[in-house]
Protein backbone atom coordinates (compact mmCIF):
# COMPACT_ATOMS: atom_id res chain seq x y z
CA UNK A 1 0.00 0.00 0.00
CA UNK A 2 2.28 2.17 0.93
CA UNK A 3 5.12 4.03 -1.04
CA UNK A 4 8.96 3.45 -1.47
CA UNK A 5 9.90 5.40 1.20
CA UNK A 6 13.66 5.08 0.10
CA UNK A 7 13.00 6.70 -3.11
CA UNK A 8 14.14 10.26 -3.16
CA UNK A 9 11.67 13.15 -2.36
CA UNK A 10 12.06 14.92 -5.37
CA UNK A 11 12.00 11.57 -7.57
CA UNK A 12 8.78 10.52 -5.15
CA UNK A 13 6.99 13.98 -5.92
CA UNK A 14 8.11 14.16 -10.09
CA UNK A 15 6.10 10.70 -10.26
CA UNK A 16 3.34 11.85 -8.18
CA UNK A 17 2.70 15.06 -10.27
CA UNK A 18 2.25 12.87 -13.45
CA UNK A 19 -0.07 10.65 -11.39
CA UNK A 20 -1.73 13.82 -10.06
CA UNK A 21 -1.93 15.20 -13.77
CA UNK A 22 -3.68 11.88 -15.32
CA UNK A 23 -6.31 11.79 -12.12
CA UNK A 24 -7.03 15.67 -12.57
CA UNK A 25 -7.75 15.43 -16.03
CA UNK A 26 -10.09 12.42 -15.63
CA UNK A 27 -12.17 15.31 -13.23
CA UNK A 28 -12.34 17.47 -16.50
CA UNK A 29 -15.41 16.51 -19.25
CA UNK A 30 -15.99 13.30 -17.81
CA UNK A 31 -18.46 12.63 -20.08
CA UNK A 32 -18.12 9.12 -20.11
CA UNK A 33 -19.30 9.09 -16.29
CA UNK A 34 -22.59 8.90 -15.29
CA UNK A 35 -24.56 9.76 -12.02
CA UNK A 36 -27.75 7.67 -11.76
CA UNK A 37 -29.52 8.87 -8.55
CA UNK A 38 -33.43 7.33 -9.17
CA UNK A 39 -34.87 8.26 -5.18
CA UNK A 40 -34.25 11.76 -6.67
CA UNK A 41 -35.11 11.74 -10.23
CA UNK A 42 -31.52 12.06 -11.28
CA UNK A 43 -29.26 11.09 -14.15
CA UNK A 44 -26.89 13.06 -14.60
CA UNK A 45 -23.81 13.11 -17.32
CA UNK A 46 -20.92 15.28 -16.92
CA UNK A 47 -20.85 17.97 -20.03
CA UNK A 48 -18.03 19.16 -21.95
CA UNK A 49 -15.67 21.33 -19.67
CA UNK A 50 -17.73 20.73 -16.16
CA UNK A 51 -15.15 19.52 -13.27
CA UNK A 52 -16.20 17.16 -10.99
CA UNK A 53 -14.93 17.70 -7.43
CA UNK A 54 -14.49 13.42 -6.92
CA UNK A 55 -15.44 11.64 -10.36
CA UNK A 56 -15.53 8.35 -7.99
CA UNK A 57 -17.72 9.21 -5.39
CA UNK A 58 -19.92 6.88 -3.95
CA UNK A 59 -23.25 8.01 -2.13
CA UNK A 60 -23.10 5.92 1.45
CA UNK A 61 -22.57 6.86 4.83
CA UNK A 62 -18.81 6.89 4.63
CA UNK A 63 -18.52 9.33 1.70
CA UNK A 64 -19.85 12.44 1.26
CA UNK A 65 -21.27 12.69 -2.50
CA UNK A 66 -18.91 15.07 -4.30
CA UNK A 67 -20.65 14.34 -7.69
CA UNK A 68 -20.88 18.20 -8.68
CA UNK A 69 -19.30 21.20 -10.21
CA UNK A 70 -17.97 23.47 -7.09
CA UNK A 71 -17.16 27.10 -8.59
CA UNK A 72 -14.08 26.79 -6.14
CA UNK A 73 -12.73 23.15 -6.70
CA UNK A 74 -13.08 24.24 -10.29
CA UNK A 75 -11.05 27.07 -10.15
CA UNK A 76 -8.41 25.63 -8.62
CA UNK A 77 -7.81 22.57 -10.41
CA UNK A 78 -7.92 25.14 -13.79
CA UNK A 79 -5.04 26.63 -11.55
CA UNK A 80 -3.23 23.47 -11.35
CA UNK A 81 -3.90 22.89 -15.17
CA UNK A 82 -1.85 26.40 -15.51
CA UNK A 83 0.52 25.32 -13.88
CA UNK A 84 1.24 22.04 -15.46
CA UNK A 85 1.06 23.93 -19.10
CA UNK A 86 3.89 25.99 -17.20
CA UNK A 87 5.98 22.94 -16.20
CA UNK A 88 5.26 21.23 -20.30
CA UNK A 89 3.19 18.25 -18.76
CA UNK A 90 -0.11 17.51 -20.79
CA UNK A 91 -0.02 20.97 -22.02
CA UNK A 92 -2.24 21.06 -25.26
CA UNK A 93 -4.71 18.90 -23.37
CA UNK A 94 -4.94 21.78 -20.48
CA UNK A 95 -5.39 24.73 -22.97
CA UNK A 96 -8.49 22.53 -24.12
CA UNK A 97 -10.08 21.96 -21.16
CA UNK A 98 -9.56 25.31 -20.01
CA UNK A 99 -11.33 27.00 -23.16
CA UNK A 100 -13.94 24.39 -22.31
CA UNK A 101 -14.35 25.11 -18.86
CA UNK A 102 -14.88 28.79 -19.90
CA UNK A 103 -17.73 27.91 -22.41
CA UNK A 104 -19.11 25.52 -19.43
CA UNK A 105 -18.76 28.20 -16.76
CA UNK A 106 -20.94 30.59 -19.53
CA UNK A 107 -23.46 28.33 -19.63
CA UNK A 108 -23.90 28.43 -16.09
CA UNK A 109 -24.09 32.00 -15.47
CA UNK A 110 -27.61 31.15 -18.20
CA UNK A 111 -29.10 29.23 -15.75
CA UNK A 112 -32.78 30.24 -14.44
CA UNK A 113 -34.00 28.66 -11.25
CA UNK A 114 -37.52 28.68 -12.48
CA UNK A 115 -36.95 26.15 -15.00
CA UNK A 116 -36.13 23.67 -11.87
CA UNK A 117 -38.80 24.04 -9.76
CA UNK A 118 -40.00 20.22 -8.70
CA UNK A 119 -43.56 21.21 -8.34
CA UNK A 120 -45.68 17.91 -8.36
CA UNK A 121 -42.58 15.79 -9.32
CA UNK A 122 -41.47 16.85 -5.52
CA UNK A 123 -43.80 13.74 -4.23
CA UNK A 124 -41.91 11.02 -6.91
CA UNK A 125 -38.80 11.89 -4.90
CA UNK A 126 -37.91 9.29 -2.65
CA UNK A 127 -39.73 10.34 0.26
CA UNK A 128 -36.13 9.68 2.94
CA UNK A 129 -34.88 11.96 0.38
CA UNK A 130 -37.50 15.10 0.45
CA UNK A 131 -36.34 16.56 3.35
CA UNK A 132 -32.87 17.64 1.04
CA UNK A 133 -34.76 19.22 -1.31
CA UNK A 134 -34.74 23.03 -1.22
CA UNK A 135 -38.34 24.70 -0.87
CA UNK A 136 -39.81 25.92 -4.76
CA UNK A 137 -39.59 29.09 -3.65
CA UNK A 138 -35.79 28.91 -3.46
CA UNK A 139 -35.28 27.05 -6.12
CA UNK A 140 -37.49 29.49 -8.12
CA UNK A 141 -35.44 32.95 -6.30
CA UNK A 142 -32.14 31.46 -8.46
CA UNK A 143 -31.80 34.27 -10.96
CA UNK A 144 -29.28 37.27 -10.91
CA UNK A 145 -26.62 37.05 -8.89
CA UNK A 146 -27.98 34.24 -6.94
CA UNK A 147 -26.75 32.26 -9.82
CA UNK A 148 -23.47 32.64 -9.15
CA UNK A 149 -23.53 32.87 -5.24
CA UNK A 150 -25.05 28.60 -5.72
CA UNK A 151 -21.18 27.62 -5.13
CA UNK A 152 -21.60 24.43 -6.59
CA UNK A 153 -23.78 23.23 -9.64
CA UNK A 154 -24.94 19.16 -10.96
CA UNK A 155 -21.92 18.55 -13.28
CA UNK A 156 -24.72 18.60 -16.46
CA UNK A 157 -24.81 22.07 -16.08
CA UNK A 158 -28.36 22.56 -14.48
CA UNK A 159 -28.92 23.78 -10.91
CA UNK A 160 -28.46 21.61 -7.62
CA UNK A 161 -31.94 21.00 -5.88
CA UNK A 162 -30.55 20.18 -2.68
CA UNK A 163 -29.93 22.66 0.42
CA UNK A 164 -26.50 23.40 1.30
CA UNK A 165 -24.47 26.17 2.32
CA UNK A 166 -25.43 29.00 0.41
CA UNK A 167 -24.72 31.85 -0.66
CA UNK A 168 -20.79 31.43 -1.06
CA UNK A 169 -19.01 34.29 -2.56
CA UNK A 170 -15.54 33.18 -3.17
CA UNK A 171 -16.18 31.41 -6.54
CA UNK A 172 -15.84 34.14 -8.74
CA UNK A 173 -13.15 35.68 -7.65
CA UNK A 174 -11.08 32.63 -8.23
CA UNK A 175 -12.09 31.64 -11.67
CA UNK A 176 -11.39 35.62 -12.15
CA UNK A 177 -7.95 34.80 -10.99
CA UNK A 178 -7.83 31.71 -12.60
CA UNK A 179 -8.95 33.40 -15.50
CA UNK A 180 -7.06 36.40 -15.47
CA UNK A 181 -3.51 34.17 -14.85
CA UNK A 182 -4.63 32.03 -17.92
CA UNK A 183 -4.92 35.48 -19.98
CA UNK A 184 -1.43 36.68 -19.10
CA UNK A 185 -0.08 33.57 -20.63
CA UNK A 186 -1.56 34.69 -23.73
CA UNK A 187 -5.15 34.60 -25.35
CA UNK A 188 -6.80 31.79 -26.27
CA UNK A 189 -6.07 31.45 -30.56
CA UNK A 190 -9.71 31.11 -31.64
CA UNK A 191 -11.54 34.42 -31.47
CA UNK A 192 -14.31 32.84 -30.10
CA UNK A 193 -12.83 31.50 -27.59
CA UNK A 194 -11.08 34.76 -26.61
CA UNK A 195 -14.50 36.83 -26.64
CA UNK A 196 -16.29 34.08 -24.48
CA UNK A 197 -13.00 34.54 -21.66
CA UNK A 198 -13.22 37.90 -21.46
CA UNK A 199 -17.21 37.94 -20.93
CA UNK A 200 -16.58 35.57 -17.85
CA UNK A 201 -14.11 37.57 -16.68
CA UNK A 202 -15.95 40.62 -16.59
CA UNK A 203 -19.08 38.68 -15.19
CA UNK A 204 -17.25 37.71 -12.51
CA UNK A 205 -15.23 40.73 -11.29
CA UNK A 206 -18.66 42.69 -11.65
CA UNK A 207 -20.11 39.98 -8.99
CA UNK A 208 -17.07 40.31 -6.77
CA UNK A 209 -17.62 44.03 -6.86
CA UNK A 210 -21.16 43.92 -5.94
CA UNK A 211 -20.65 41.67 -2.84
CA UNK A 212 -16.98 42.45 -1.64
CA UNK A 213 -17.43 41.83 2.11
CA UNK A 214 -20.47 40.86 2.30
CA UNK A 215 -21.24 38.07 4.53
CA UNK A 216 -21.56 34.54 2.46
CA UNK A 217 -20.57 30.89 3.78
CA UNK A 218 -17.12 29.88 4.12
CA UNK A 219 -14.67 27.29 2.09
CA UNK A 220 -16.28 25.18 4.35
CA UNK A 221 -19.32 25.69 3.93
CA UNK A 222 -20.39 25.77 7.23
CA UNK A 223 -21.21 29.55 8.88
CA UNK A 224 -22.53 32.61 7.55
CA UNK A 225 -20.71 35.46 8.30
CA UNK A 226 -17.40 37.34 7.05
CA UNK A 227 -14.24 35.14 6.07
CA UNK A 228 -10.78 35.69 5.89
CA UNK A 229 -10.50 33.53 2.45
CA UNK A 230 -13.15 35.10 0.58
CA UNK A 231 -12.39 38.48 1.39
CA UNK A 232 -9.13 37.64 0.43
CA UNK A 233 -9.33 36.77 -2.77
CA UNK A 234 -11.97 38.58 -3.52
CA UNK A 235 -8.94 41.41 -2.83
CA UNK A 236 -6.38 39.76 -5.06
CA UNK A 237 -9.03 39.11 -7.53
CA UNK A 238 -10.55 42.87 -7.72
CA UNK A 239 -6.62 43.94 -7.60
CA UNK A 240 -5.70 41.57 -10.81
CA UNK A 241 -8.94 42.28 -13.12
CA UNK A 242 -7.99 46.09 -12.19
CA UNK A 243 -4.66 45.75 -13.57
CA UNK A 244 -6.16 43.77 -16.61
CA UNK A 245 -8.66 46.62 -17.09
CA UNK A 246 -6.21 49.20 -17.13
CA UNK A 247 -4.26 47.72 -19.44
CA UNK A 248 -7.12 47.38 -21.77
CA UNK A 249 -7.30 51.65 -21.47
CA UNK A 250 -10.23 50.91 -19.40
CA UNK A 251 -9.33 53.36 -16.82
CA UNK A 252 -12.54 54.04 -15.22
CA UNK A 253 -13.33 50.83 -14.77
CA UNK A 254 -9.73 49.98 -13.11
CA UNK A 255 -10.77 52.68 -10.60
CA UNK A 256 -14.22 51.16 -9.45
CA UNK A 257 -12.15 47.91 -8.77
CA UNK A 258 -9.61 49.45 -7.30
CA UNK A 259 -11.82 51.54 -4.89
CA UNK A 260 -13.99 48.57 -3.63
CA UNK A 261 -10.26 46.82 -2.95
CA UNK A 262 -9.50 49.42 -0.97
CA UNK A 263 -12.68 48.93 0.84
CA UNK A 264 -11.50 45.09 2.01
CA UNK A 265 -8.15 45.98 3.16
CA UNK A 266 -9.43 47.37 6.61
CA UNK A 267 -11.82 44.58 6.53
CA UNK A 268 -9.01 42.15 5.95
CA UNK A 269 -6.46 43.98 8.81
CA UNK A 270 -9.55 43.60 11.52
CA UNK A 271 -9.05 39.36 10.72
CA UNK A 272 -5.45 39.77 12.74
CA UNK A 273 -5.94 38.96 16.93
CA UNK A 274 -2.91 40.32 18.20
CA UNK A 275 -3.55 38.40 21.72
CA UNK A 276 -3.59 35.02 19.78
CA UNK A 277 -0.97 35.66 17.49
CA UNK A 278 -2.64 34.49 14.35
CA UNK A 279 -5.27 35.72 11.74
CA UNK A 280 -9.05 34.95 12.70
CA UNK A 281 -10.54 32.97 9.62
CA UNK A 282 -13.99 34.65 10.31
CA UNK A 283 -15.86 37.15 11.74
CA UNK A 284 -19.36 36.39 13.21
CA UNK A 285 -21.91 38.85 15.27
CA UNK A 286 -21.48 37.99 18.68
CA UNK A 287 -18.89 35.10 18.88
CA UNK A 288 -15.55 34.93 19.95
CA UNK A 289 -13.64 33.85 16.69
CA UNK A 290 -10.62 33.49 18.21
CA UNK A 291 -11.93 31.07 20.17
CA UNK A 292 -11.91 28.63 17.99
CA UNK A 293 -8.29 28.43 17.11
CA UNK A 294 -6.78 29.08 13.94
CA UNK A 295 -7.92 28.10 11.00
CA UNK A 296 -6.26 26.31 7.41
CA UNK A 297 -8.54 28.19 5.15
CA UNK A 298 -6.23 31.24 6.14
CA UNK A 299 -3.22 29.53 4.25
CA UNK A 300 -5.40 28.75 1.46
CA UNK A 301 -6.31 32.21 1.43
CA UNK A 302 -3.24 33.55 1.18
CA UNK A 303 -1.93 30.86 -1.32
CA UNK A 304 -4.84 31.34 -3.55
CA UNK A 305 -4.72 35.04 -3.69
CA UNK A 306 -1.36 34.75 -4.53
CA UNK A 307 -0.30 38.24 -3.24
CA UNK A 308 3.43 38.83 -4.48
CA UNK A 309 3.79 41.09 -1.07
CA UNK A 310 2.58 43.10 1.92
CA UNK A 311 0.23 41.88 4.14
CA UNK A 312 -1.56 39.14 3.90
CA UNK A 313 1.35 37.67 1.65
CA UNK A 314 3.94 35.19 1.99
CA UNK A 315 6.04 38.04 3.41
CA UNK A 316 3.80 38.93 5.85
CA UNK A 317 4.96 37.87 8.99
CA UNK A 318 1.66 37.05 10.80
CA UNK A 319 1.19 34.72 7.99
CA UNK A 320 3.46 32.97 9.56
CA UNK A 321 2.63 32.91 12.53
CA UNK A 322 -0.91 31.81 11.80
CA UNK A 323 1.01 28.89 10.23
CA UNK A 324 3.00 28.22 13.38
CA UNK A 325 0.02 28.11 15.47
CA UNK A 326 -1.25 25.69 12.88
CA UNK A 327 1.62 23.52 13.39
CA UNK A 328 1.59 23.92 17.06
CA UNK A 329 -2.03 22.80 16.92
CA UNK A 330 -2.20 20.19 14.94
CA UNK A 331 1.30 18.51 16.28
CA UNK A 332 -0.69 17.38 19.16
CA UNK A 333 -3.91 17.04 18.02
CA UNK A 334 -3.47 13.69 15.39
CA UNK A 335 -2.74 10.85 17.19
CA UNK A 336 -0.67 10.13 13.58
CA UNK A 337 1.73 13.53 14.17
CA UNK A 338 3.25 11.76 17.47
CA UNK A 339 6.61 11.50 16.91
CA UNK A 340 6.64 12.04 12.81
CA UNK A 341 9.20 14.34 11.28
CA UNK A 342 6.56 16.73 10.13
CA UNK A 343 2.95 17.26 11.10
CA UNK A 344 -0.30 16.46 8.98
CA UNK A 345 -2.55 19.52 9.01
CA UNK A 346 -6.30 19.50 9.22
CA UNK A 347 -8.72 22.39 8.93
CA UNK A 348 -9.34 23.47 12.53
CA UNK A 349 -9.58 22.00 16.04
CA UNK A 350 -13.30 20.97 16.40
CA UNK A 351 -14.18 20.06 13.05
CA UNK A 352 -16.73 17.15 12.72
CA UNK A 353 -16.54 16.16 9.11
CA UNK A 354 -15.95 13.36 8.43
CA UNK A 355 -13.83 12.70 11.85
CA UNK A 356 -12.18 15.76 11.30
CA UNK A 357 -9.21 14.67 10.11
CA UNK A 358 -5.99 15.79 8.62
CA UNK A 359 -6.60 17.00 5.34
CA UNK A 360 -4.21 16.77 2.29
CA UNK A 361 -5.12 20.14 0.80
CA UNK A 362 -4.63 21.71 4.11
CA UNK A 363 -0.81 19.87 4.70
CA UNK A 364 -0.04 20.60 0.92
CA UNK A 365 -0.89 24.01 1.28
CA UNK A 366 1.27 24.25 4.74
CA UNK A 367 4.10 22.42 2.76
CA UNK A 368 3.30 25.11 -0.49
CA UNK A 369 3.71 28.02 1.84
CA UNK A 370 6.83 26.88 3.42
CA UNK A 371 8.13 26.46 -0.49
CA UNK A 372 6.97 29.89 -1.45
CA UNK A 373 8.47 31.19 1.66
CA UNK A 374 11.99 29.94 -0.17
CA UNK A 375 11.44 31.48 -2.69
CA UNK A 376 10.73 35.00 -1.44
CA UNK A 377 13.94 35.01 1.55
CA UNK A 378 16.93 33.37 -0.03
CA UNK A 379 18.85 34.03 3.06
CA UNK A 380 16.23 31.69 4.91
CA UNK A 381 15.65 29.13 1.87
CA UNK A 382 17.03 26.26 3.18
CA UNK A 383 15.52 26.43 5.95
CA UNK A 384 12.25 26.90 4.69
CA UNK A 385 12.69 24.07 1.39
CA UNK A 386 13.74 21.87 4.59
CA UNK A 387 10.77 22.42 6.87
CA UNK A 388 8.36 21.79 3.55
CA UNK A 389 10.04 18.44 2.95
CA UNK A 390 9.43 17.10 6.23
CA UNK A 391 5.69 17.79 5.88
CA UNK A 392 5.70 16.25 2.90
CA UNK A 393 8.04 13.30 4.01
CA UNK A 394 5.58 13.01 7.07
CA UNK A 395 2.20 12.71 4.65
CA UNK A 396 4.07 10.73 1.97
CA UNK A 397 3.83 7.50 4.34
CA UNK A 398 0.20 7.73 3.41
CA UNK A 399 -0.05 8.05 -0.08
CA UNK A 400 -1.04 4.66 -1.96
CA UNK A 401 1.89 3.50 -4.57
CA UNK A 402 -1.13 3.94 -6.91
CA UNK A 403 -1.31 7.39 -6.56
CA UNK A 404 -4.51 8.28 -5.07
CA UNK A 405 -5.37 11.26 -3.01
CA UNK A 406 -8.67 11.32 -0.86
CA UNK A 407 -10.07 14.26 0.86
CA UNK A 408 -8.88 13.37 4.54
CA UNK A 409 -6.46 10.60 6.16
CA UNK A 410 -7.95 8.84 9.28
CA UNK A 411 -5.99 10.68 12.42
CA UNK A 412 -5.07 7.49 13.87
CA UNK A 413 -3.82 5.47 10.75
CA UNK A 414 -3.62 7.71 7.72
CA UNK A 415 -5.86 5.31 6.17
CA UNK A 416 -7.85 7.26 2.96
CA UNK A 417 -11.17 8.67 4.50
CA UNK A 418 -14.45 10.45 3.46
CA UNK A 419 -14.19 11.14 -0.63
CA UNK A 420 -12.04 9.43 -2.94
CA UNK A 421 -9.68 10.79 -5.40
CA UNK A 422 -10.66 14.60 -4.42
CA UNK A 423 -9.44 16.29 -7.37
CA UNK A 424 -8.85 19.46 -5.20
CA UNK A 425 -6.24 17.22 -3.40
CA UNK A 426 -4.32 16.64 -6.51
CA UNK A 427 -4.69 20.00 -7.47
CA UNK A 428 -3.24 21.29 -4.17
CA UNK A 429 -0.23 18.65 -4.76
CA UNK A 430 0.46 20.14 -8.04
CA UNK A 431 1.32 23.47 -7.01
CA UNK A 432 3.12 22.45 -3.91
CA UNK A 433 5.08 20.38 -6.44
CA UNK A 434 5.95 23.35 -8.31
CA UNK A 435 6.74 25.61 -5.84
CA UNK A 436 8.93 23.48 -4.41
CA UNK A 437 10.72 22.94 -7.81
CA UNK A 438 11.30 27.06 -7.50
CA UNK A 439 12.13 27.09 -4.56
CA UNK A 440 15.36 24.13 -5.43
CA UNK A 441 15.66 25.79 -8.70
C1 LIG B 1 -15.83 20.17 1.28
C2 LIG B 1 -14.96 21.37 1.43
O1 LIG B 1 -15.17 21.89 2.73
C3 LIG B 1 -15.32 22.42 0.38
O2 LIG B 1 -14.40 23.48 0.48
C4 LIG B 1 -15.25 21.83 -0.99
O3 LIG B 1 -15.65 22.79 -1.93
C5 LIG B 1 -16.12 20.61 -1.10
N1 LIG B 1 -15.83 19.67 -0.04
C6 LIG B 1 -15.90 19.88 -2.41
O4 LIG B 1 -14.59 19.43 -2.51
C1 LIG C 1 -21.92 20.76 4.64
C2 LIG C 1 -21.81 20.29 6.03
O1 LIG C 1 -22.89 20.81 6.76
C3 LIG C 1 -20.53 20.75 6.66
O2 LIG C 1 -20.42 20.26 7.97
C4 LIG C 1 -19.36 20.32 5.83
O3 LIG C 1 -18.15 20.80 6.33
C5 LIG C 1 -19.53 20.79 4.43
N1 LIG C 1 -20.77 20.36 3.90
C6 LIG C 1 -18.43 20.27 3.56
O4 LIG C 1 -18.58 20.70 2.28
Amino acid sequence: MSNSEDMPLDVWMDGQARSSAAKLALAVSATSLVKAWPGLLQTIHPAKGSVVAAPQTLRSESEPDYFFHWLRDSALIMQAGLTLIRRGIDAALWRQCFDDFVAFSLGLTRIDGRSFVLGERRALVAPGLRQYLRSDEEIAAVQGDLVASEARYNADGTLDVLQWGRPQHDGPALRALAALRFLERGPPAEPAAAQRLATLIEYDLDYTCRHAGAPGHDIWEEALGVHYYTTLVQFAALKRGASWREADGRGEAAEQLHRTAGRLAPLLADFWCAERAFYRSRRIEGQDDAARGPDSAVILGVLHAGLEDGDHSLGDPEVHTTLQALDDLFATHYAINAGSVGTLFGRYRGDQYFGGNPWYICTFAAAEACYRSAVLNPDAADAFIARGDRILTAIRRFVPRCGDLSEQLERASGAETSARNLSWSHAAFITAWDARKSAVA
